[in-house]
């Protein structure tokens, strides 16, 4: 099939380079002149495991190609992906700027029928609304059809989620898009949920809102979990042996962020008041994540007493592991946070350092773990990189001030750190091997 990707970010270049990994052909459209002149160099923008080589490979099988011209993707075009960015607006509200001002081009550009389809997360009536703004531009009397198709990608793991996906969810409204769309994940042999528009949209929020809401259950029986001395780990797992309750995202840590969830938990709360639904739970789950991070401050002034003119080792500064992404991070108000009480930080990222450099101020950034730990008071672990669950404690001890881990991410168990002579604080951990 031809299509086109409109929209070259995180979203449209995977799904763009998958797609054309299943054999279509291929065509990714940015607005961005200078990323479309990169990603013709075979330069990639962002840092997702895979993607460089799924694209290059593509790229010299000439089913994938790119472009700045959106007149060329909806000419050439029988299915168009809509994959613009919706970020916040300040009240939270999803920013639908760019998703009308692409289905104004599409109207214009049209020359024949062609299948428009929302990748973007959208809040529940855009179709609705992409529908009419076409109507409304369209120069002749074409025939279009409009579908939901959300992504349920994880960043680090995005190419994997689309050629394995749990589910396909298609939201239709005829039986030719539902076809069209049918036929074009054949290959992917996965579960396909056929239903109409307005519920595909909302099972893109409802999925993101009700993983944030695991998140924010197991942080908040975290903090219960400290008061009493149970450990976190054993409840997630006794929990989670119940399939109706299952153990992923049961994590507890210094609370989700990313540019999904913090971004969709406040546009679905923001389309739900709008349409008369006080979605209180909701409202719950962001107050505990915000909570999770002065909990983890609180944290360190128990073990340090005053943070003024101490120094503060942090591992870690992507949202998680596997991604240069800092947006919403905890980690940049967490160090924020320090500087403000008077603490020096020293940190390191695998990757995420160049970007951080650009939020941060006054920070060391250091070449390794080790280098982190030199002369810290405490070493705080704010992501759980796979490189930090395998060092060398011996070395780290020596390194410190004062040996004291406090580990945001549970990624250590507390008593062979404590038997290795560190002062270990976690997330609700108080675990006993038996
Ligand atoms: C999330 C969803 O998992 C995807 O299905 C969805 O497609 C995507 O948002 C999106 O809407 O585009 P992502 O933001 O890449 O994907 O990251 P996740 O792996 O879901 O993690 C989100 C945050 O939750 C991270 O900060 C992570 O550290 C945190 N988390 C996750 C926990 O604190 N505990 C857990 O048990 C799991």
């Amino acid at each position: 099939m031809n299509i086109s990707i409109i929209g070259s970010g995180y979203v449209g270049l995977v799904t763009g380079s998958c797609l054309a990994e299943l054999g279509n052909q291929v065509l990714c459209v940015d607005s961005d002149i200078h990323k479309i002149r990169r990603l013709k160099k075979g330069e990639i923008p962002i840092f997702e495991p895979g993607l460089g080589e799924l694209i290059a490979s593509n790229v010299k099988k000439r089913r994938l190609h790119f472009s700045s011209s959106i007149k060329e993707a909806v000419r050439k075009a029988e299915i168009i992906f809509i994959a613009v960015g919706t970020p916040s607006l300040e009240n939270g509200e999803a920013d639908l700027t760019s998703i009308e001002d692409v289905a104004r081009n599409i109207a214009l550009n049209m020359t024949g029928y062609c299948l428009i389809v929302e990748k973007s997360t959208v809040p529940v009536e855009t179709g609705e609304w992409v529908k009419r703004t076409i109507c409304a531009y369209i120069k002749r009397k074409i025939k279009f059809d409009v579908a939901s198709n959300p992504e349920f990608l994880r960043e680090g793991q995005a190419i994997n989620d689309f050629m394995h996906p749990d589910r396909i969810v298609i939201g239709v409204e005829s039986k030719k898009a539902k076809d069209i769309l049918m036929n074009l994940y054949k290959p992917l042999n996965a579960p396909i949920l056929v239903t109409n528009i307005k519920s595909a949209e909302l099972i893109k929020h409802a999925s993101n809102a009700f993983l944030a809401n695991k998140i924010s259950f197991i942080n908040a029986l975290s903090q219960i979990c400290d008061k009493v001395g149970a450990d976190v780990l054993q409840v997630a797992s006794g929990m989670g042996l119940d399939k109706r309750i299952g153990r992923s995202f049961l994590d507890a840590g210094l609370g989700y962020g990313g540019s999904c969830f913090p971004k969709d938990l406040d546009a679905f709360l923001n389309i739900s008041n709008k349409i008369g639904y006080d979605f209180q739970l909701l409202k719950a789950v962001k107050k505990i994540n915000e909570e999770q991070k002065e909990f983890i401050f609180k944290k360190i002034k128990d073990v340090l007493w005053l943070i003024k003119d101490k120094t503060i080792g942090v591992l870690g500064l992507s949202f998680k592991p596997d991604t240069d992404d800092i947006r919403n991070a905890p980690s940049i108000d967490i160090i924020k946070s320090l500087q403000r009480e008077g603490a020096r930080v020293r940190v390191y990222d695998p990757v995420s350092m160049e970007k951080a450099k650009l939020l941060l101020t006054n920070v060391k950034f250091c070449l390794n773990p080790y280098e982190t730990a030199l002369g810290a008071d405490c070493l705080l672990v704010v992501t759980e990189w796979n490189e930090f669950k395998e060092l060398d404690f011996v070395k780290i001890k020596k390194m410190l001030k004062r040996p004291i881990i406090i580990d945001g991410r549970n990624i250590y168990e507390p008593k062979n750190l404590e038997e290795l002579g560190f002062q270990y604080t976690g997330i609700g951990r108080h675990g006993h091997k038996v």
